[in-house]
């Protein structure tokens, strides 16, 4: 069969490394891609806001599957055209994708179907923002409401920080995603991603990944999308994972149903381990990005038949993934300035010498110039994967591949496991 597979980032290159191996795969298009991508995909350029376009596409080329990689096109409802035009396609519907498309959404439905999360209250105006803070108190946490490309999240930890940000959200710095915010409860604890495979009834756990949201080392700095994750995350124990699959996907996934928009997709629970158990901060309709990278590097299953089966709700046939019992560690190399703006077009060598005793280099932002010279062109460049029995062993490999690779306008985290490892230290 042959496969279209939508987005550029460095989750695309390992969906797309991934499912290039399977003996299902005749060929495999990417719109648009990168570089990386292109070692394994045809690149095609395709408007993805033009669902027409992508429907023509995908009758002329006989696609087979379609793999929407990015969250936007998903709140957009190409999900819905293709299927409505007999397409197999791995990824939610417009309604379902309000999941992530809509804290309020969410939120609500937490409430209606008892899932463990922070307690809320939803605002349409400064006003109404500055009272439900007032009620709140400080530390508190504010979200407009809609895709703020991850922006439009703050943890407060005073009063005064917490006003800003209300009035930030209504000031329309955010457009339509800010029409609306979430005022909610701040948790304590450790976080924890945990994802799984829903064709809408059956569900499939898809694995466990730990992300560092902070730009600096020691978790110090700015937010941004991600500088590292690793699978598994330890922390999240089998009877862990069992109470967020009961008391939370489980949930979800059956309302969503009973309520008429069912879930078909990767489902990405951001879970806060508190005191109390695990609480649902968010959920995401998409991979995560760099937990993708992981999941993917650990991944021994064939990728297409399984994301074929939750495309045609076959799940219950679908045999259970395997997944090595490695850990499998990222650590993201970014251009000078991201998360700000990122310096563009420094060049890039040695990825060939970095990827040695299974070390992978998945690009998430590159471009190639007619030259053949490798530069930066996003604010996360490259995704530097390796695998090993420990966080400490994934962790060296890692590095040892990074290291390799010789890129002056670049930068990275250099403690990326640092949690993990600190465990493994104390448990001898
Ligand atoms: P997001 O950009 O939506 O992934 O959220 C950004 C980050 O904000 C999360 O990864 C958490 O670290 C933090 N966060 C979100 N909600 C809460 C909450 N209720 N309590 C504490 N931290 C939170
Ligand atoms: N790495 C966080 C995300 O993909 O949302």
């Amino acid at each position: 069969m042959n496969i279209l597979l939508l987005g550029s980032g460095g989750r695309e290159h390992a969906l797309a490394w991934k499912l290039a191996q399977s003996p299902l795969c005749e060929t495999l298009y990417a719109a648009p891609g990168n570089p990386g991508i292109a070692e394994q995909a045809e690149l095609v350029t395709l408007d993805v806001t033009d669902h027409a376009a992508v429907v023509a596409f995908c009758e002329a080329k006989r696609i087979g599957l379609v793999v929407i990689g990015p969250e936007a096109p998903l709140v957009d409802g190409l999900a819905d055209t293709l299927r409505g035009a007999g397409f197999a396609v791995f990824g939610p519907s417009r309604q379902a994708a309000q999941l992530e498309g809509s804290k309020g959404f969410t939120k609500d439905l937490c409430a209606r179907a008892n899932i463990p999360t922070a307690g809320y209250e939803r605002v349409t105006s400064e006003a109404a923002g500055l009272a439900a803070l007032a009620r709140f108190g400080a530390p508190v946490v504010i979200k407009a409401d809609g895709l703020a490309a991850g922006k439009g999240v703050t943890v407060a930890m005073t009063m005064a920080e917490a006003e800003e940000a209300v009035r930030e959200i209504f000031s329309g710095r955010f457009g339509e995603a800010g029409a609306e915010a979430v005022v909610e409860e701040f948790l304590e604890g450790e976080e924890a991603s945990f994802f799984a495979l829903t064709d809408g009834s059956t569900i499939i756990p898809f694995g466990s990944a730990q992300d560092h949201k902070r730009v600096g080392d020691g978790d110090t700095g700015p937010n941004t999308g991600g500088m590292g994750a690793y699978s598994p995350a330890p922390v999240l124990t089998p009877m862990l994972e069992g109470e967020v699959l009961a008391k939370i996907v489980a949930p979800t996934v059956r309302a969503m149903a009973d309520e008429g928009m069912p879930y078909s997709g990767v489902l990405y629970a951001g879970l806060m381990l508190t005191a109390e158990g695990p609480k649902l901060i968010e959920y995401n309709a998409r991979f995560g990005d760099p937990e993708c990278q992981v999941l993917m590097m650990r991944l021994e299953s064939d990728l297409a038949e399984i994301l074929l089966a939750c495309a045609e709700n076959k799940l219950s046939a679908c045999q259970q993934p395997v997944f090595s019992s490695d850990t499998a560690l990222t650590v993201v190399m970014a251009a000078e300035g991201y998360p700000g703006t990122p310096r563009k077009g420094g060049r890039i060598d040695g990825i060939p010498a970095a990827e040695h005793d299974g070390a992978k280099v998945f690009h998430a932002g590159t471009a190639l110039g007619i030259d053949g010279v490798l530069t930066a062109d996003g604010g996360r460049v490259l995704n530097v994967t390796a695998r090993g029995a420990s966080v400490r062993a994934a962790q060296a490999k890692a590095y040892a591949a990074v290291d390799a690779i010789r890129f002056p306008e670049g930068f990275c985290r250099r403690d990326i496991g640092w949690r993990e490892i600190e465990r493994e230290a104390s448990k001898g």
